[in-house]
């Protein structure tokens, strides 16, 4: 019998961005986080382990996919792109690109099922979890006992994406006020922002007359919204 581990985490956040929101009943632990990490790179979660959620959520990529369509098990083709996964504590709104998922949990043991991601079911990921030597360790140090349940399974990859935070970059160190923007820089930033008159005159401005404004809908700190617009793309993004 080993204790559970309540280490809490400590997140490195940028100054003056919002306090996270992380759920009052999965607060962010060593343990939980670190099991939720192994669970994201492990192939077996895939039917014929070859595919982990890292496949397509790579980290040298934002933990995105750069092909527009993601490939899952036996080459299968799904009909969008894996998105890039990072400051999801501070996620508006619903999760995938049509908002179908309300909370992270929920949407984690997703992709296991999916017949064009991993193709796998979960009963079968509890027992192929079970039989190695590791886990059943990891998810009593998590949770306090050694059960291992699609729940569980879906609380720790919550909390490890919870950790997954973009922290000072440049234009946070911009905010901050210690470095200043090139040139080029500060126009793109005031196109962004809609701000004043600039060379982009013409219809497609959605701000005021003369510049572009992004951000009436990649807004606030983490340039995003909680609305879904239909921006024109192709229609047939269908999963
Ligand atoms: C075969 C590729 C593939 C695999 C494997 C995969 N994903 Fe994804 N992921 C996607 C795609 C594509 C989307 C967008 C789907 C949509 O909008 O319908 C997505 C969306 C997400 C989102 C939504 C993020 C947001 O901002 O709304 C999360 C979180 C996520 N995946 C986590 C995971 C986890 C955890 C795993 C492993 C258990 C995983 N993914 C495995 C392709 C994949
Ligand atoms: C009317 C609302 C709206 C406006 C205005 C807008 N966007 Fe977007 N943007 C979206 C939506 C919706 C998506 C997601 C598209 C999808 O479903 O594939 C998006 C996606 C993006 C992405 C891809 C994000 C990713 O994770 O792959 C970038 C980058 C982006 N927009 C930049 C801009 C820039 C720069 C401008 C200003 C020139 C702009 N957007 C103006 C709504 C908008």
């Amino acid at each position: 019998m080993i204790q559970q581990d309540t280490t809490l985490l400590t997140i490195e956040q940028s100054e003056g961005f919002p306090a996270p929101n992380i759920p009052a009943d999965n607060p962010i632990t060593e343990a939980r986080s670190q099991l939720g990490r192994k669970l994201f790179y492990d192939k077996l979660l895939s039917s014929d382990q070859t595919i982990s959620c890292a496949s397509c959520h790579s980290q040298g990529d934002v933990f995105s996919d750069v092909n527009q369509f993601s490939t899952g098990v036996g080459g299968a083709q799904g009909g969008r792109q894996g998105m890039a996964i990072f400051n999801l504590a501070w996620h508006n709104g619903g999760f995938f690109w049509d908002g179908r998922a309300t909370t992270l949990r929920e949407q984690a043991v997703g992709p296991i099922e999916n017949p064009l991601e991993m193709n796998e079911t979960l009963a079968n990921v509890v027992s192929k979890l079970n039989n190695t030597s590791d886990y059943p360790t990891m998810f009593e140090a998590a949770f306090g006992d050694n059960s291992i349940t699609s729940d569980r399974i879906g609380l720790a990859l919550e909390n490890f994406m919870l950790t997954i935070v973009s922290n000072d970059s440049k234009y946070d160190q911009y905010l901050a006020g210690n470095v200043t923007l090139t040139q080029s820089e500060e126009r793109g930033r005031r196109l962004f922002f809609g701000i004043g008159q600039n060379n982009m005159n013409g219809p497609g401005g959605g701000g005021p007359q003369g510049t572009v404004n992004c951000a009436q809908c990649h807004g606030g700190a983490n340039f995003d919204s909680p609305q879904y617009f239909n921006i024109g793309l192709d229609g047939d993004g269908n999963i």
